[in-house]
């Protein structure tokens, strides 16, 4: 097939799966949601002020508390837009602080609603049943990362296992994605050794109960510094031999990485087993931090800086992995349009079914692109925190990030950006 031939599918898939998306009217919420990110993308000191923010919010003892870190965060800003400029007035008074702080508490909760599905699995089982009815799988999250003590480690993996519990007698394709950070205080970049050490017996048991109950266990990548690690310890406990029937289990590929395409490499060497490897394959949620760390460090940034550079990598993956199959089973996360589009070119291309591809998409921001692809028929999985708000401020903080970037394709096609140029070749 020619560039030609393969373009002009991929804006065929595009435009009908676009056209398969939701109308906007039927997420209200979501509609006033995007203005309020619109407003804060548009002002880089507004963005810097608001996320400072809320990244305080778990640690404010009352509403008095919060509305002072609010406003003390905004007086940081020059050029107060007009709503800012009120929450600055009420800030005067103990009781327009009070007043001020229950509105935030409010605005950051209802927010974190939108991407956390509830506070325990129990809780947030009534809107999963709600996904699988409509034949939508799910991966199921549960909050928590960077932990400090081993009593925390201890309590997270122990959330884990009733989780594969309530799962596994719950859903037809149990399906729990974990941090290695969660379970170990110890996974630090200058002592490699100790923190797998440290993280194996409690991976190891969790692959156990997981193979015990029927459930697929997916293990993320987190920032550069812990990747050797992680995937060293990953696939050497999966070559053990009571893994080799079984659990299902999977790794991450992150396509922001400039050397992406060598842990390829290394995960496609690792062990054979009865269940091929799934890997989820994506762009990457930690690119702020990398680029930060990097500078700071006065290293050489491993990261793409040019968005249309982490596209490229992330399709020439995606071939990659459709091609290694039936040794992997790839997994294409991604809400960009294009990406998706050009994974279902590739799939049809190779004459592989639609249903040997699955896509994946993260609660609250690709709830738009799952229900299209589910009304296409396409296998789609959707990512689905679970927590509370203290254990997710981090990953609420990601979230916000990818939302308000000036790059974000979910935020040039909100605003009706032409469909054929954010169809066209990276
Ligand atoms: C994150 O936690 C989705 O795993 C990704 O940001």
């Amino acid at each position: 097939m020619s560039h030609a031939d393969l373009d002009a599918e991929i804006l065929a898939i595009g435009r009908d799966l676009a056209s398969a998306f939701p109308k906007a009217s039927r997420r209200p919420l979501k509609a006033l949601d995007d203005k309020a990110m619109d407003l804060a993308s548009a002002d880089a000191d507004l963005k810097a002020a608001l996320f400072r923010f809320v990244d305080v919010v778990p640690a404010c003892r009352n509403l008095d508390d919060l509305a002072r870190h609010l406003t003390g965060f905004l007086s940081e800003v020059e050029d107060h837009p007009p709503p800012i400029k009120a929450a600055m007035k009420m800030g005067n008074s103990k009781a327009g602080r009070t007043a001020l702080g229950a509105a935030s508490a409010a605005g950051v909760k209802h927010m974190a609603h939108r991407f956390i599905v509830g506070e325990t699995p129990k809780d947030a089982l009534p809107a999963f049943r709600q996904l699988w009815k409509r034949g939508i799988l799910t991966s199921v999250d549960l909050l928590g990362e960077a932990t400090i003590t081993s009593a925390e480690a201890e309590r997270y993996a122990q959330r884990c296992h009733d989780a594969l519990d309530q799962l596994g007698a719950a859903d037809k394709d149990p399906n729990l994605s974990v941090k290695i950070t969660a379970l170990t205080p110890l996974l630090k970049p200058d002592a490699p050794e100790r923190g797998k050490q440290d993280a194996a017996p409690r991976v190891r048991a969790l692959l156990q109960h997981a193979k015990e109950v029927g459930a697929h266990l997916h293990i993320d990548m987190e920032s550069l510094d812990t990747r050797e690690a992680v995937t060293d310890l990953v696939l050497e406990l999966l070559a053990e031999p009571e893994f080799q029937d079984g659990p299902s289990a999977g790794v991450v590929l992150q396509a922001y990485l400039r050397d992406a395409g060598d842990l390829l490499d290394t995960i496609l060497a690792g062990p054979r087993r009865e269940h091929p490897l799934v890997i989820r394959l994506v762009k990457g949620a930690y690119w702020d931090h990398e680029v930060v760390d990097a500078r700071q460090h006065g290293w050489s940034v491993p990261v793409f800086e040019e968005k249309a550079e982490s596209d490229r990598l992330f399709e020439s993956l995606t071939v990659r992995l459709l091609e290694a199959r039936p040794l992997v089973k790839p997994a294409i996360a991604s809400h960009n349009l294009r990406s998706v589009s050009h994974a279902i070119a590739q799939n049809r291309r190779l004459g592989a079914a639609d249903d040997e591809v699955e896509f994946q998409v993260l609660r609250g921001l690709g709830d738009d692109l799952q229900d299209a692809l589910a009304a296409r028929g396409f296998k789609v999985r959707t990512y689905c925190p679970v927590g509370d708000l203290v254990a997710g401020m981090a990953y609420l903080v990601r979230r916000l990030l990818e939302n308000t970037s000036n790059e974000s394709f979910l935020l040039e096609m909100q605003n009706g950006a032409d469909l054929e140029r954010l169809l066209a070749a990276p």
